[in-house]
């Protein structure tokens, strides 16, 4: 029996969540039974009669802070959830521009994990208290600051998704995607064959699939090369990506 992988989210914005769980992949998913979201709202944790979860914070400064006890206490209504759900130990994970940053491999983690509780704060921060008591890791999607935690959570979960086996349909496979192999994909092309004057390059049209695989292969390399080189620093290339790589680099110097 395949188990659904168990997400919960801790939010204030539960509905933002209508994003990724009623459409494309990552829908079709939560559909299937592949993975189960639930979604938990800290106010309805909040004991007091405003329903409010922030303060303001210690020491003065701008804006306001979440506050531990309410977060505290949906993180363990979700933990007990999943525990009830056949997982032994979930993650909680808070999402923030300071944590490690994501890449495939840490997706790759993640997808591997029986269940995940992420943490969506708000407002300038999270009490810290709730961060050292509760939170086992923290993860950043880029160097650049999020109004909140959701959309991060969101993309997270969007990427776990498409790992899960199923999750893209027989035709389609993650494998294929860029940074599995360490380099970017390599251009799609579909009909028509011309469109506004530019073809579809010639040898994805006559059918000769080891072509064709070299061709991608080398277009991955000059793309990884020009636009990433540092992924290609912390990979070591096959004989056969060295000779494409020299010759794209070749067939780009000025005569
Ligand atoms: N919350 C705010 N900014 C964020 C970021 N860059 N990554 C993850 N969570 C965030």
């Amino acid at each position: 029996m395949v188990v659904a992988k168990q997400i919960d989210v801790i939010s204030l914005f539960p509905d933002m969540f209508d994003a990724i769980s009623r459409h494309g992949v990552s829908g079709r998913a939560f559909e299937r039974g592949l993975a189960h979201l639930q979604l938990w709202n800290p106010r309805e944790f909040s004991t007091n009669p405003y329903r409010s979860v922030d303060d303001r914070p210690y020491g003065g400064g701008p804006g306001m802070v979440m506050q531990a006890e309410p977060l505290a206490a949906a993180i363990e209504a979700a933990q007990a959830r999943q525990h009830d759900a056949g997982v032994g130990d979930p993650r909680v994970i808070f999402l923030a521009p300071h944590g490690r940053r994501l890449d495939h491999d840490a997706v790759m983690r993640l997808a591997s994990l029986d269940g995940l509780v992420l943490l969506c704060g708000r407002y300038e921060g999270v009490d810290q208290r709730l961060i050292d008591e509760s939170v086992h890791e923290c993860v950043s999607i880029g160097d650049y600051v999020l109004s909140g935690g959701e959309l991060a959570a969101m993309v997270v979960i969007d990427a776990l998704l498409r790992q899960l086996p199923g999750a893209l349909g027989d035709a389609q496979s993650a494998d294929q995607d860029s940074f599995v192999d360490g380099l970017l994909d390599y251009p799609h092309y579909t009909r028509p064959e011309v469109w506004r004057g530019r073809q579809v390059p010639s040898v994805l049209l006559g059918g000769d699939h080891e072509r064709i695989r070299r061709w991608r292969l080398q277009q991955s390399l000059a793309d990884t090369a020009a636009l990433r080189p540092d992924l290609l620093r912390n990979r070591d290339l096959s004989k056969e990506e060295s000779v494409l790589l020299a010759q794209s680099l070749q067939a780009e110097q000025p005569e």
